[in-house]
């Protein structure tokens, strides 16, 4: 097994922070960036779900404990201030470390830390500059409300020369632009996710055959995600047969039988950073000639986006290409009738494409970042970027127009691409994708 993936060197995270004040400065002048870490989410009665790092408040600091905030000021000589949970004896012996105050600073290079509990009382302390950059309707609606107050208390107290922030600016302006595009450190990660997730959709080819559940599958990804020190980067889909139409079935518990095509969507995640992979396998190890003709529709649209990947082009420009590929495909296939354009112009091809083909990829799955410039067009790909590449077709089983020998199939195929100055890398080209590896990786 490889060594643990190494924390990113803390000067990366200051480096970040310095670009955000930077462009904070320039877009505002003095401001203050305010950003909090997503609650803890009770899954039933005392038992919580796993805590999973807000992607921004990570991305600046690489603190991963709940409870905790970052207040960044363009102004003054120690700008950089953590509030955090303090040590606990008791709570720690219960629930886990932490890092307490000092270990805050010296984790994220906070010139301050302060207990949580002290969040009201020094918050408006901190902010009071023309402009705040804080993120409302964003995960805690008890943190909106608390900037509210102190927007409040601190326009009260006007009188007395203190100075409210009289803009209030979304930081995802700053943030979600510096996230898109990944440095060496980011894509490292991401390489490590991928390659476990390889080894888990391989194993999973390899253990899914009918007779099998899905859940088995399931197991077989997830040992290779945690035997490599990663976790799922977001709920795996293992939908075996007709659960492969519905597009995020995750219950995970049905049989496997041969003749099925099976759909796994998964992806690993390292030091936060997910892979997002979908492969689609027959069950019996080979392909029907229906399956087939389907499965290679799917992977010629895949293809032919990946080829065009390059900088300047558009994902909406990747999405029409894929549509007019798989609508052609599809009247070949006597899933639809007349030509591509007019399949295309009344959206008759969404009864079996209904999903858009890319998202931006990193932190979160479905990473941050726009999808159109200021002028609300489509905004142009740049080296650095990573996003997914997933075109599918989803005949569902009571569609009594569709050939009766596809009815009830699923074929999705996902990469992950990173944009480079000559083109593309499609990261997650070694795992399985042609129908003959797809099929070898099968072989039992
Ligand atoms: N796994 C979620 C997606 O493919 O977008
Ligand atoms: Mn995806
Ligand atoms: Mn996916």
């Amino acid at each position: 097994m490889p060594a643990p993936f190494p924390p990113l060197p803390q000067a990366v995270y200051a480096a970040r922070r310095d670009e955000v004040r930077r462009r904070m400065r320039e877009l505002a002048g003095p401001s203050t960036l305010v950003v909090h870490s997503t609650p803890v989410a009770t899954r039933n009665h005392d038992v919580e779900h796993p805590y999973r790092a807000d992607a921004d408040l990570y991305w600046l600091t690489g603190f991963t404990e709940p409870e905790c905030a970052l207040v960044l000021s363009t102004e003054g000589n120690e700008p950089f201030t953590l509030f955090v949970r303090p040590r606990d004896k008791d709570k720690e012996l219960w629930n886990g470390r932490r890092h307490g105050l000092e270990g805050a600073r010296v984790i994220s290079g906070a010139h301050q830390s302060f207990g949580v509990a002290l969040i009201d009382a020094e918050l408006p302390k901190l902010i009071q500059q023309p402009t705040l950059f804080y993120r409302l309707g964003g995960t805690d609606p008890h943190f909106d409300a608390r900037i509210a107050r102190t927007l409040t208390q601190l326009r009260m107290r006007g009188r007395t020369g203190i100075t409210a922030p009289r803009r209030l600016e979304d930081p995802g302006v700053l943030l979600h632009e510096l996230r898109l595009l990944k440095d060496s450190h980011e894509l490292s990660a991401l390489r490590r996710a991928i390659e476990l997730t390889r080894a888990g959709h391989l194993t999973a080819m390899e253990v899914g055959r009918g007779g099998t559940h899905e859940h088995e599958l399931e197991a077989a990804l997830l040992a290779s995600y945690r035997s490599g020190g990663a976790v799922c980067g977001y709920s795996p889909i293992v939908a075996a047969g007709r659960n492969a139409t519905i597009l995020h079935y995750n219950e995970n518990d049905a049989p496997v039988r041969d003749g099925e095509l099976v759909l796994i969507d998964s992806g690993a995640e390292v030091a936060l950073y997910t892979a997002d992979v979908t492969r689609t396998f027959p069950a019996s190890g080979t392909f029907t000639p229906a399956q087939a003709k389907l499965y290679d529709l799917v992977l010629r649209a895949a293809d032919l986006a990946i080829e065009h990947t390059a900088p300047g082009v558009t994902i909406d420009g990747l999405h029409d290409e894929i549509v007019h590929t798989l609508t052609e495909g599809m009247i070949e296939l006597g899933l639809l009738e007349g030509t591509p354009e007019a399949r295309i112009a009344d959206s008759s091809y969404r009864r079996f494409y209904m999903h858009r083909s890319s998202h931006w990829l990193g932190l979160d799955v479905h990473d941050a970042g726009a999808y159109r410039n200021e002028a609300n067009e489509p905004r142009a790909l740049v080296p650095g970027m990573v996003f997914t590449i997933e075109p599918g077709l989803y005949i569902a089983e009571d569609d009594v127009t569709a050939p009766p020998e596809l009815r009830g199939t699923g074929v999705r195929i996902e990469d992950d691409i990173l944009v480079t100055e000559s083109g593309h890398e499609n990261l997650t080209a070694s795992i399985p994708r042609t129908r003959a590896d797809v099929e070898q990786a099968c072989a039992r």
